[in-house]
């Protein structure tokens, strides 16, 4: 019984492919390499494709008797997506529809989907459960709803069961090596200053929260990766489909982590506050009653280790960072 692991090479995937076959199950990689990296994966076979060339992904889960599929590779830059987003469209969507038409001539009927908070948009509620009205606020949560009804109809009209993880604030890492190699969310981008010895910035901090400063649920990567294994083993014994949120159900405010930080490093991280970058929610805090009732899962990582995890992997790609 292998699984099919798509964006298995990236950051996440990379992490989910340690789970599963640290869980004893047999995958295979398809991953066009665009942001991800084949030493990752160590000698799990790989297939370097994108999902927008059917004949590989048909031959994929042929040649490979697939009896599932994780689906994670996607473009993630909410920036990238207001300004482009027929690409995001294009690689997202269209991608997902591609996999999953092959899923259908293949007959492969389990599906585990990379969903995100971003479906939600700005929710309103102090905790953030999966009812929730779905009201992204870029392209990117939109291919992410979409991702999310793509599944929903492909179990009404072929029986494939699926499991749709929303993922809140993924940080940290399980190795040195498997660290976020990308600049595009806070922990990084605070190393990245300071890194430079700049000041740290944080956007705003005239928020409705407690210090003023935007609150997330930040959950570690390894967390994350256990949920997916979760999700396979669910579906494997036939679970129902299920769409929840992964996260700690705790909040952090920027000035938290940016406290955390300032511990693990031992630098100071004195910031500079800078007006409010457009379209940031003020809280966004998952509840996960959902996951654990459901798989039993509960996140055994804090924001420490994933702090102190993604520094690790900060200062492998630059030694000179602690200096
Ligand atoms: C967190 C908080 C910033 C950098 C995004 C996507 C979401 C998901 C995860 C993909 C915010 C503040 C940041 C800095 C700061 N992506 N910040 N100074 O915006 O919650 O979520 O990444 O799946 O879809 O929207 O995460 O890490 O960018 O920001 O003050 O230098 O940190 O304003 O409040 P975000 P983030």
């Amino acid at each position: 019984m292998t699984w099919l692991v798509t964006g298995g090479a990236g950051y996440i995937g990379a992490h989910v492919v340690r789970s599963l076959r640290a869980d004893g199950v047999d995958v295979v990689v398809l991953d066009d390499l665009s942001t991800g990296d084949a030493s990752r994966i160590g000698d799990v076979p790989l297939v370097r494709a994108s999902l927008l060339d059917r004949p590989a992904v048909d031959r994929t889960l042929a040649e490979h008797d697939v009896a599932g599929v994780v689906h994670i590779a996607a473009k993630k830059q909410v920036g990238e997506s207001v300004a482009d987003p027929y690409y995001y469209y294009r690689q997202n969507v269209l991608g997902q529809l591609e996999l999953m038409e092959a899923m259908r001539a293949a007959d492969v009927r389990r599906f585990v989907f990379s969903s995100s908070a971003a479906t939600y948009g700005a929710p309103e509620t102090a905790l953030v459960t999966e009812k929730t009205h779905l009201e992204p606020e870029s392209p990117y949560g939109q291919t992410k709803v979409v991702g999310e009804w793509l599944a929903v109809d492909a179990e009404a009209a072929h029986g494939v069961r699926s499991v749709c993880l929303r993922y809140f604030n993924v940080a940290g890492a399980a190795t040195a090596e498997l660290g976020d190699p990308e600049v595009l969310n806070l922990i990084p981008m605070v190393f990245e200053r300071l890194t430079a010895r700049e000041r740290p910035k944080v956007f705003g901090d005239d928020y409705p929260t407690p210090d003023g400063t935007c609150v997330r649920d930040y959950v570690h990567v390894s967390d994350i990766a256990e949920a997916h294994r979760a999700a396979v083993t669910h579906l494997m014994a036939d679970g129902e489909s299920l769409r929840p949120n992964v996260g700690r159900g705790e909040g952090a405010s920027v000035l938290e982590v940016l406290a955390m930080v300032g511990e693990v490093t031992g630098l100071d991280v004195t910031p500079d506050v800078v007006p409010r970058r457009p379209g940031d929610p003020p809280r966004t805090v998952a509840s996960v009653d959902a996951i654990r009732d459901r798989f039993g899962w509960t996140a055994q990582h804090d924001l420490h280790e994933m702090v102190q995890s993604a520094w690790a992997g900060w200062l492998v790609r630059h030694p000179h960072a602690a200096g």
